[in-house]
């Protein structure tokens, strides 16, 4: 048994993802946390809420309400949401999480005593009205390229200009509309990311076995231009993690916070804390799948992500844990995604493009969503979710292959044998040559599922029900009922157990339907299948059973059709 630590990519708190956020880091994270516990494994497996840094903010201004209850809210609604998608997180926490707190500002002063951090002093907008400095993005007035009047402190939306907020001409603040706005002196934190360059550059070298994709992009950052650069990690805003050193204060920085970006990362620690408190363990508990002296050096650390993601994986947050000089677990093994678009274009949260996690499970089941998403995820390069691959990929799949067996092989037992695994016969060489086939298959998917060649798996898993599929057809023990019911019961028995085959190893993709087989089989618990044969004499005769409702329904034209023009638009 081995011990599998697991993170998906934080989602930012502001609003409901859509499915290209879902397929690029939470959706293949679950899928490996359900093969490794299908294994045996020791798993766990932490995701949070991102609830830091400008956007949070904003969008609670959007929705009229103090930041602290917005965040609440939307936690509870995308905990529900994932929950509903059958994300099996040992926990979902929060970055704006107590333990966080004292996790980031514990970092931060390990870091300020190695002499990591530097202060820096820099000139930025201060509002009288608002008694707060305002990051760029607060401050609005009009363009000097275009004229228009919105443009924000960090970018013209109209002409597309990138601007500092000194260029825009009649600036104002965005939160109370103030022009009473002064240029000042401010002191913020920087992480000397630049004298770490060395440390991290020999650790990234010992990863040879990660996907360039990933090496490349922190090779990259390492060695272009002038190197790795120091990062500021504070910022003036009043939500987010006060600035301190460990308990201690830190002068010349009150009323500053940790940029998003230095908390969020942590929160994959801090979210076993939160994980042992909500299930009454003890710091111990969760210390031996982090801390190296504790217990951890002999867990695996998988880390899922979108490849925008990967610097910040691959360089800021190994720097933070290097660091602090203490031996916390550093992340073994990398996985990162392309971009899913969406019917031409992409997905955009800020647009309201594209298909949204809630309105996903309005109209199907998870299931549906999970496997179209995972044998379609964007592994090698970008996808593209269009309604006529997704109505494909079901109807073919999940309903003319998976559920198409499972229905004619228990109704044809029911109406000729009852519902009860059926005695008698012998199984010969088409039998042995299926079994053999499944071996090879059932081995390759499993070799895949470590691999965590998504798509790959996807397709061997597929080709596992095809094999079962053609053997009925080829077998068909309606003919052989006629002829010969001995050898008709021994092929459906065949068929009976080939389900609780297909229970086990396509759990981790569709788990509920893979739930609904096991019931109908009458099967408590399963082993995964390391031999085939034996896995397919689970199920002995007289074992009853009963037929499952239609596992998968097929998407007609008019649903795709009617669902296209839906989600053409934008979400308002
Ligand atoms: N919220 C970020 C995003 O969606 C991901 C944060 S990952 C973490 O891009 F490492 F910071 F936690
Ligand atoms: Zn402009």
């Amino acid at each position: 048994m081995t011990r599998h630590l697991i993170t998906s990519a934080i989602p930012y708190i502001n609003g409901i993802k859509h499915l290209g956020n879902l397929v690029g880091s939470q959706l293949p994270a679950d899928l490996y946390a359900r093969y490794q516990r299908a294994r045996g494994h020791e798993v766990m497996f932490l995701c949070a809420t991102d609830e830091h840094g400008t956007p949070a903010e904003l969008a609670a201004a959007k929705a009229g309400k103090p930041v602290a209850e917005y965040c609440a809210e939307m936690h509870a609604v995308q905990a529900d949401i994932a929950q509903r998608f059958r994300l099996s997180f040992d926990h979902f926490g929060r970055s704006s999480s107590p333990q966080n707190h004292t996790l980031t500002q514990h970092f931060a002063g390990r870091l300020a005593e190695a002499g990591l951090i530097r202060e820096v002093s820099e000139k930025q907008v201060y509002s009288h009205a608002d008694a707060r400095f305002l990051p760029d993005r607060y401050i609005e007035g009009t363009c000097p390229n275009c004229g228009y009047d919105k443009a924000r402190g960090d970018q013209c939306e109209n002409c597309t200009k990138q601007l500092d907020p000194t260029d825009l001409i009649d600036p104002r603040s965005a939160i109370s509309g103030s022009t009473d706005l002064e240029v000042r002196e401010t002191k913020h934190l920087y992480l000397r990311q630049s004298a770490m360059r060395d440390q991290l550059d020999a650790w990234i070298d010992t990863k040879s076995d990660w996907p360039v994709l990933t090496t490349s992009i922190a090779k990259k950052w390492l060695h272009d231009g002038d190197g790795l650069q120091d990062r500021g990690i504070t910022r003036d805003l009043d939500w987010g993690i006060p600035v301190k050193k460990g308990d201690d204060a830190w002068t010349g920085m009150e009323g500053k916070v940790f940029y998003v970006w230095f908390d969020a990362p942590i929160e994959y620690i801090a979210c076993a804390g939160e994980w042992a408190e909500a299930n009454g363990k003890t710091d111990a508990d969760w210390e031996r799948w982090w801390r190296t002296d504790k217990g951890a050096e002999d867990v695996t650390y998988t880390q899922f992500m979108g490849k925008d993601n990967v610097p910040f994986h691959t360089l800021s947050f190994p720097a933070t844990i290097l660091g602090s000089g203490e031996p916390w677990k550093l992340v073994d093994y990398i996985k990162s995604f392309n971009y899913l678009n969406y019917d031409g274009g992409q997905f955009s949260t800020s647009q309201g493009r594209g298909v949204f996690m809630d309105q996903a499970l309005d109209i199907l089941p998870a299931d549906y969503w999970r496997w179209w998403l995972l044998s379609n995820c964007p592994e090698s390069s970008d996808a593209e979710f269009t309604w006529e691959n997704f109505q494909q990929g079901v109807n073919k799949d999940l309903a003319d292959v998976l559920g198409n067996f499972v229905s004619r092989i228990t109704k044809f037992c029911r109406s000729k044998f009852g519902e009860a695994v059926p005695e008698g016969g012998a199984w010969g060489a088409r039998e042995d040559a299926l079994i053999d086939d499944l071996q090879a298959r059932v081995t390759q998917y499993a070799a895949h599922m470590d691999a965590m060649e998504v798509r790959k798996s996807a397709q061997e898993l597929r080709a596992i029900w095809v094999a079962g599929n053609e053997y009925l057809q080829a077998a068909a023990p309606w003919s052989t009922f006629k002829e010969d019911p001995d050898a008709a019961a021994a092929q459906v028995r065949l068929g009976l157990n080939l389900i609780g085959l297909y229970a086990k190893l396509a759990a981790p993709f569709v788990p509920d339907a893979a739930q609904t087989l096991k019931d109908a089989m009458g099967l408590d618990s399963l082993n995964w299948p390391e031999d085939v044969r034996a896995a397919l004499s689970s199920m002995p005769a007289g074992h009853s059973f009963t037929v499952p409702d239609v596992l998968f329904a097929k998407i007609s034209d008019e649903d795709r059709d009617t669902w296209a023009v839906r989600f053409s638009g934008i979400r308002s």
